[in-house]
């Protein structure tokens, strides 16, 4: 990337300056023609004047004599050329004049004589080299008397262009190189948030999703990094719960494993004692078979709320009955547990302001109510009563079973509800509790739409409420 970046911008300046230094040399080449001319303009204009002085006064002038005298002055070849073309002084050629080709064709002759001024530059057929000529029609009265031409060798103004093209060399080499320092730190800057930004995806991608890309570039660059600090956020949380889910699942694992291997253990002992001959004694034999029989009714009713429960997770879609009856529900449940109502010697009563329906699954529903009023009837004492009461409010459906049992403390509310939480073991157990009752509860409550309260006070009893939607 870095490579990139420098490999384009220095390529940019290197052809910048290329093209800027040729365009500035050729400008400047230019101007000093422009120049030359007009200074070869001046000479002819000067030579011109004097030689007008000069026949004012009524002197005859020799031009050849007088090419050679200004030529001497200004270091330039002079030449004069009478207005029919003919060479009448040449500074350089001063013995040779008649074999000189006529001049009245060539370009600045010919400029000069029509427009006054005329310049040209070409090689000297005369001399060979490269020349620049500049010529002035010399007028008197009106009349053409001479073109005076000044000439000056190209060679001395590449020699000047020479120096300029070396010194604007120089001035593009300092450029080049400060300018590629520029790049240089400019590259890195480009690059160093794009540097942090793949550092944390890289990090995120061998697992450490929390990242936190601190750009602060105002650009693309830095939404890219606060969407990837946003994203990195979310996939952490979502990588956090599916952990705890996990945790979740195996402590259950680990939690039915051993609920389920203390009934059998139990169950296993007791089958190896009878079979070591304790079945002879037949008070014996029947006091082990009772515990058997308690100890695998347990197992059964463990083994029947998990399925319940992992029936429940398993998010299957279960038989949707429209109008579950709520009061018929509820009395065949009371039904059900006559026989432990009646050996506590519990009264129940049940209040039900209408006639309530509500959709969902009947067999759910009622596995729930069932928990609930077990509980109540569990957990209170002999002679106690438990009361039941279905209402509407608020837009909702009210199931209230509550008791003047025991209770809870309020340090083993919040807990309750969680899997294999009992407040006194020993007495769930003999209850014929697994401590997934509530858990179970609160689990069908929320597939209903709804949730599940609790209100208690040691000693006097304990009022659980399932709230639904209407
Ligand atoms: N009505 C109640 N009165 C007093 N304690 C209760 C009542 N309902 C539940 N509990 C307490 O909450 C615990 C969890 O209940 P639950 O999940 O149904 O398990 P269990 O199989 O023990 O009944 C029970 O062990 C008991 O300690
Ligand atoms: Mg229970």
């Amino acid at each position: 990337m870095k490579q990139k970046i420098l490999t384009l911008s220095i390529s940019l300046i290197l052809l910048s300056v290329a093209i800027t230094s040729w365009l500035s040399v050729q400008m400047n080449m230019n101007s000093l023609m422009q120049q030359k001319e007009s200074e070869l303009q001046n000479y002819c204009e000067l030579i011109n004047r004097a030689i007008t002085e000069d026949l004012d006064h009524g002197l005859t002038v020799d031009y050849g004599d007088y090419a050679g005298e200004f030529s001497a002055e200004i270091d330039q070849r002079v030449t004069f050329v009478a207005p029919d073309g003919k060479v009448i002084g040449d500074s350089l050629l001063r013995g040779s004049l008649a074999d000189m080709e006529n001049h009245g064709e060539r370009e600045e002759i010919r400029g000069a004589i029509e427009n006054g001024v005329g310049r040209s530059s070409r090689a000297s057929a005369t001399m060979g080299n490269q020349y620049l000529y500049v010529a002035a029609a010399l007028m008197d009265r009106g009349e053409l008397i001479c073109v005076t031409r000044v000439a000056m060798e190209i060679d001395r103004v590449h020699l000047i262009g020479d120096f300029l093209v070396e010194a604007s060399l120089k001035a593009a080499g300092a450029g080049i190189v400060i300018a590629i320092i520029l790049s240089i730190v400019f590259a890195g800057r480009i690059t160093r948030p794009i540097r942090i930004i793949v550092e944390s995806a890289e990090k995120m991608a061998r697992g450490d999703y929390r990242q936190h890309i601190e750009v602060r570039t105002g650009d693309e660059l830095q939404e890219l990094g606060e969407t990837i600090n946003d994203m990195s956020g979310k996939l952490a949380l979502a990588v956090e719960e599916m952990e705890k889910a996990e945790n979740i699942r195996r402590e259950f694992v680990a939690n039915v494993t051993h609920e389920l291997k203390t009934p059998l253990t139990s169950i296993s002992g007791f089958v190896e004692t009878l079979q070591d001959g304790a079945d002879e004694n037949p008070e014996i034999r029947r006091k082990f078979l009772d515990i058997i029989a308690v100890e695998a009714a347990r197992l059964k009713r463990l083994i029947n709320d998990i399925l319940v429960i992992s029936d429940i997770e398993s998010g299957r879609e279960v038989n949707v009955d429209r109008d579950v009856n709520v009061r018929e529900a509820v009395e065949e449940i009371v039904d059900f547990l006559q026989p432990q109502i009646e050996a506590k010697g519990i009264s129940v009563s049940m209040e039900f302001a209408y006639e309530i329906y509500i959709g969902g699954s009947r067999d759910r529903f009622k596995q729930m109510m069932l928990n609930l009023i077990e509980n109540a009837v569990k957990y209170s004492d002999a002679g106690g009563s438990v009361r039941i009461r279905v209402w509407k409010a608020e837009n909702r459906i009210w199931l209230e079973v509550a008791d003047d049992g025991q209770g809870i403390a309020p340090e083993d509310l919040p807990r309750i509800f969680e899997r294999f939480y009992r407040v006194d073991k020993s007495r769930s157990q003999k209850a014929g509790g697994t401590g997934l009752g509530l858990a179970i509860v609160k689990h069908i409550a929320g597939l209903f739409g709804g949730e599940v309260k609790v209100e208690s006070a040691l000693g006097e009893g304990t009022a659980f409420t399932v709230i639904l939607p209407e």
